[in-house]
C-alpha cells in the first residue's frame, strides 16, 4: 500500500458533508485499505467558519474554498455546497488545479453536466456523481457501466423523497396536500422552502441526468417536461382507490417505440396497486430501467437524508482515488447516440379525466363526441348524478398528449360541461 495519502478537500459539510468526514474518518483504514493508500482530510469549506462541528478538525475550515481548491496538492474536491455558483467555479478550478471532483449536485448536473464533462475529459480528470439522482441507490454507475452493453428503453422512478412521502401520506391517511407537508416539514423531510421537491424541479434535474446516460444523449434540463404535486387533492386520491390505484409523482425516460427520438418528463401520475412502485413508501425511492436483454430491473432505497446521500459519495471517492493511483480516468459523458428529445405532446399515454357535467339527455354522446373528434378512445367511463348535476370520469386508452390536449381545450368550450376537475395520466400498465 502506498503511505503517501491522497489528499481530499470538502466543499460544504451540512447534512451531506458532516456525513462524508465523520465516515471518512471513522472508516480510514478500510477506505485505505480498499484503494490501496490512505485519504486524508486536506480541507473543510463552509459558509459559517464559527459553527461548531463534530468530529472536524478546526484547523481544517476554512471560508474560502477557492484558495482551497487552488492549493495544487489537492487530489480529489468533494462538492457538498449545492446550487449553480460557487459550485460551477469552485468544480471547474478544480479540474484547473489537478482534482477530480466528486458531487452530490443534481442542480448543477442537470444544468451544465456537458460543460462539465467536458473540461473534465480536457484536463484529464474524473467527475462522479452517484449521489446526485436517488440518494445511496446505485443507479448512475449501474447505468454507465454495468449496462454499457445492453440497449435501455425506459427508466421509469420515484426519484424525491419528499413528494414520496407527502403522497404517501396523503393516500393512508386521507391528509390534504397542506397537512401531509407540514407533517413532511415538521419531520425533516421537507425543506424550509419546499418549492424544488413539490414543484417537480429536484426531479426533473435527476431525469434529466438519468436519460442523458441512459440513452447516450445530451438532455437538458429544459427538455424535461415537469409538473408538479401541489394540484394533488384528496378527491384525486380517492378517484385513484377506485380504479386500484395510487398516486406517485414519477420521473419518466423513454426511448420512441422507433428508437429515434426520447422523451423525458416528471408529473404525477395514477399507477396500480399492484405495480411495485405503488408499494414504496415514505421518503424512499425506487427506480425501474427497462433494457433491451435485461428486461425489467428494480433499484430500490433511501433517496435521501445525511448517511445514505453519503454512502454513495463515498463510493465515488473511492473509485476516483483508485483511478489517481492507477493513472486512469473512468468512463467518461456518452452522448455519441446525439438523439433528438421530443417534446411532450408526442408522449403517448393513458389519461383518467374527472369532469363536472350538466346531468341530461345528450351529455355523455357530446362528450364522447368531442373524445372521438380528437382521435382519443375512451376505455372506460364513470359518471355519479346529485341534483342536475354529475360527476363524469373518462379513462382513455394510449393517447398522444398533444391529443388528450386538443380534447380537454374542446371539452371546455361545451355548455354542458361545467369544468374539467382534474387530468392525471396512467402509467405502469
Ligand atoms: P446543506 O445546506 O445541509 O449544506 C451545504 C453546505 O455548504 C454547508 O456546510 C454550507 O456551509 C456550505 N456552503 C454553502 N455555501 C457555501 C459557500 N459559498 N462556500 C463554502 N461552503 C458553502 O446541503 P446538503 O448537505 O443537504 O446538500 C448538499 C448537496 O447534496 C446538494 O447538492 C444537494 O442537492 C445534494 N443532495 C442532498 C441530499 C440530502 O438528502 N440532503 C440528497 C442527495 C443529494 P455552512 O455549514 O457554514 O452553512
Ligand atoms: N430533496 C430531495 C428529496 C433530496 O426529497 O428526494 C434528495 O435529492
Amino acid at each position: 500500500m502506498r503511505t503517501r495519502p491522497l489528499k481530499v478537500a470538502l466543499l460544504g459539510c451540512g447534512v451531506v458533508g458532516s456525513e462524508v468526514a465523520r465516515i471518512m474518518t471513522t472508516h480510514a483504514d478500510d477506505l485505505a485499505a480498499r484503494i490501496g493508500a490512505p485519504v486524508e482530510l486536506a480541507g473543510v469549506a463552509v459558509r459559517r467558519p464559527t459553527k461548531v462541528r463534530e468530529g472536524i478538525d478546526p484547523s481544517l475550515v476554512t471560508t474560502d474554498a477557492t484558495a482551497l481548491v487552488k492549493r495544487g496538492d489537492i487530489d480529489v474536491v468533494v462538492e457538498v455546497i449545492g446550487g449553480i455558483e460557487p459550485a460551477r467555479s469552485l468544480i471547474t478550478t478544480a479540474f484547473e488545479h489537478g482534482a477530480s471532483v466528486v458531487s452530490a449536485n443534481k442542480a448543477l448536473l442537470a444544468q451544465d453536466g456537458a460543460a462539465l464533462h467536458a473540461l473534465a475529459e480536457e484536463q484529464g480528470r474524473d467527475l462522479y456523481y452517484e449521489a446526485a439522482v436517488a440518494g445511496a441507490i446505485p443507479l448512475i454507475r449501474p447505468l454507465r457501466e454495468s449496462l454499457a452493453g445492453d440497449k435501455v428503453n425506459r427508466v421509469l422512478g420515484i426519484v424525491n423523497g419528499t413528494t414520496n412521502f407527502i403522497l404517501d401520506k396523503m393516500d393512508s391517511t386521507g391528509a390534504g396536500y397542506q397537512e401531509a407537508l407540514d407533517e413532511a416539514t415538521a419531520l425533516g423531510y421537507a425543506e424550509a422552502d419546499p418549492t424544488a421537491d413539490v414543484e417537480g424541479f429536484d426531479a426533473a434535474a435527476k431525469a434529466a441526468i438519468l436519460a442523458g446516460i441512459a440513452f447516450h444523449t445530451r438532455v437538458r434540463l429544459d427538455d424535461v417536461y415537469r409538473e408538479g404535486m401541489t394540484e394533488v387533492t384528496a378527491a384525486d386520491f380517492a378517484s385513484a382507490k377506485e380504479m386500484g390505484c395510487t398516486i406517485k409523482l414519477l420521473a419518466i425516460c423513454e426511448r420512441a417505440a422507433d428508437g429515434g427520438s426520447v422523451t423525458a418528463r416528471v408529473h404525477p401520475a395514477m399507477i396500480p396497486l399492484s405495480h411495485p412502485l405503488a408499494s414504496v413508501r415514505g421518503a424512499y425511492n425506487a427506480v425501474f430501467v427497462e433494457s433491451d436483454a435485461s428486461g425489467q430491473l428494480m433499484f430500490y432505497g433511501p433517496g435521501a437524508g445525511g448517511a445514505p446521500t453519503a454512502s454513495a459519495v463515498l463510493g465515488d471517492l473511492v473509485a476516483v482515488c483508485r483511478n489517481k493511483l492507477s493513472g486512469a480516468t473512468g468512463p467518461g459523458d456518452s452522448a455519441y447516440a446525439q438523439l433528438p428529445v421530443s417534446p411532450m405532446g408526442e408522449v403517448v399515454t393513458r389519461y383518467h379525466i374527472s369532469l363536472d357535467v350538466a346531468d341530461k339527455p345528450g351529455v355523455l354522446a357530446q362528450v364522447a363526441t368531442v373524445f372521438a373528434e380528437h382521435g382519443v378512445s375512451i376505455d372506460t367511463v364513470r359518471q355519479q348524478g346529485k341534483d342536475g348535476e354529475a360527476s363524469l370520469v373518462v379513462v382513455t386508452h394510449r393517447a398522444s398528449d398533444a391529443s388528450l390536449n386538443g380534447t380537454v381545450e374542446a371539452l371546455r368550450n361545451l355548455d354542458t360541461v361545467r369544468g374539467v376537475a382534474s387530468i392525471m395520466r396512467v402509467e405502469g400498465e
